[in-house]
């Protein structure tokens, strides 16, 4: 089974950025204990910080993976973009996030992608991943 990860804009600073909300350990070393717990499943990560590129891996991975765990960040409440591009593919998207958003300012209410994706996660601090790779592996 192989996953995509992909984190979108600001999440490169993961263990950096507003610890309070987001947790002091960077992704990178979450990633590891992430893949130490599925070793059957190839798990690939990419970030970036630009649109465009998060949508040029979409179309990369989305024909020939088994799923995509994705959080756009704060694209996840703009971007119609990244909506048509998980639209586009086939492979199935999970949408994830960290925090609560549901909790946090109003404009974090709304997703333009949920509505493409298999399932929303948020709220669980990191493991909102590894729920998403259970969702996945259970599929
Ligand atoms: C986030 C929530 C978004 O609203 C925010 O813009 C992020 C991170 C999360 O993982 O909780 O960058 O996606």
């Amino acid at each position: 089974m192989k996953i995509q990860i992909i984190n979108g804009p600001n999440l490169n600073l993961l263990g950096v950025r507003e610890k309070s909300i987001y947790g002091d350990s960077s992704f990178e070393a979450y990633l590891e204990k992430l893949r130490g717990r599925y070793p059957a499943v190839e798990i690939e990560y990419y970030q970036s910080n630009v649109e465009g590129e998060i949508i040029n891996k979409i179309h990369e991975v989305g024909f020939s993976f088994d799923g995509i765990i994705l959080n756009a960040g704060a694209y996840t409440h703009t971007s119609i973009a990244i909506a048509d591009a998980i639209a586009a593919i086939k492979a199935p998207v999970i949408e994830v996030h960290i925090s609560n958003v549901y909790k946090r300012e109003e404009f974090r209410h709304n997703s333009m992608l949920a509505a493409n994706c298999m399932g929303v996660i948020a709220g669980f601090g990191m493991n909102s991943y590894r729920l998403a790779v259970e969702s996945l592996l259970s599929e």
